[in-house]
């Protein structure tokens, strides 16, 4: 609670320099344009570790596919998990369907309106049932993402935790009770997105636009604090083989031209970092001939760097070099596309020009 007056007028304008500051450079976002609970819930999810312009195409086909929460929960995983490819980390994918069946089963298909009644459902943690609360229903109570985090950092002039002895758990504390202090009771779906969005557009982890900020005049950084070192990055040598045959016409009638298929392979939690998605068969050597390579790509899962050497296998050659084990299935190109694949089969494919890459929206109807 402010101590003083001149502390309380002091984060009153701060407040409003903040949110109007919203109101003229917010972006036109798709899940800005509904209040639903359920719609928020579903970008908030996707917005966790996902950029926002890679949100915004998943989101909308995922919303056209599940437009409410009871289509979601009736929806088999293998639905859901195909509607995510391309936003990774499958696991909040898998939270979001089980706390939508929880909820049909459980609480008449009503989401939970408060942030603490929220955070009983899986997947929903502090930061997303904040983000429901707030925007959804207007509970105070604040967001503290790591945008948000950056903003409050610089703004008190507190360097980046570098996490001995507990002291990135003081700062943490810290930043949600300064979060907490700021927030503006009356409006706080719209000043959580508004710190977010400021962190996301102003002041952003390289270079910030200070000169744009509505917090300067009282910010003690000005400019980039200082953070802890990243993790370094490991890399891992893998390989997959991209099997591709012509499955003969069934009928005579299409016997001129047959249908492509490709091998694809699902494996367990055992077996894959990717469990249940659909990804090419793993070789098991990493070692891959030059004449038989089609690619290399870089993947990055966490903080390893995977370099995976895609080569072109034979059917006859499958048994001598990949390790079975996962099922699998010959399907056509256009089948694969719309299955759940892990972003990698994805890139694989695409670059092989196996698969057309997801079509940008058109330009909005004037
Ligand atoms: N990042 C995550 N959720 C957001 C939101 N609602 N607005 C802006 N940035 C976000």
């Amino acid at each position: 609670m402010p101590k003083t007056e001149a502390d309380s007028a002091r984060i009153a304008a701060l407040r409003t320099r903040l949110l109007n500051w919203y109101a003229r450079n917010r972006r036109d976002l798709p899940w800005r344009q509904s209040a639903a609970p359920y719609a928020i819930w579903v970008s908030e999810i996707m917005l966790q570790q996902t950029r926002v312009a890679v949100v915004i195409e998943r989101y909308q086909a995922f919303m056209a596919r599940f437009p409410t929460l009871l289509s979601l929960a009736l929806a088999p995983e293998q639905d859901v998990l195909a509607l995510w490819s391309g936003l990774g980390y499958y696991r909040r994918a898998r939270m979001l369907h089980k706390a939508a069946q929880f909820v049909a089963e459980n609480l008449g298909g009503n989401l939970p309106t408060s942030a603490g009644q929220l955070r009983t459902l899986p997947g929903i943690g502090v930061y997303t049932a904040a983000a429901i609360a707030s925007i959804a229903h207007g509970e105070p109570v604040a967001v503290v993402d790591g945008n948000v985090e950056r903003v409050l950092c610089r703004f008190a002039g507190w360097s980046a935790s570098s996490g001995k002895s507990g002291g990135a758990a003081a700062l943490r504390r810290k930043i949600e009770n300064l979060a907490a202090k700021l927030l503006a009771p009356s409006r706080p779906g719209d000043f959580n997105q508004a710190m977010m969005e400021l962190g996301a557009l102003v002041c952003t982890p390289r270079n910030p636009l200070c000169a744009d900020c509505p917090f300067a005049a009282e910010c003690k950084t000005r400019g980039e604090h200082k953070t802890p070192r990243r993790a370094k990055m490991t890399s891992r040598a893998v390989a997959y083989a991209l099997v591709v045959r012509m499955k003969p016409a069934a009928s005579r009638r299409h016997s001129i031209c047959g249908v492509r298929q490709v091998l694809l392979e699902q494996r367990s939690e055992y077996q894959s970092v990717m469990p249940g998605l659909w990804e090419l068969p793993q070789l098991r050597s990493a070692e891959v001939p030059p004449t038989d390579l089609r690619m290399t790509l870089r993947h990055a899962i966490m903080q390893v760097n995977y370099y995976a050497r895609i080569r072109d296998v034979a059917e006859n050659e499958l048994a001598s070099l990949t390790a079975s084990g996962g099922k699998r299935r010959w399907v056509s190109l256009t089948e694969a596309s719309g299955m759940a694949l892990t972003s990698l089969a994805r890139k694989a494919l695409t670059r092989a020009h196996l698969l057309t890459p997801p079509l940008p929206d058109p330009p909005p109807k004037l």
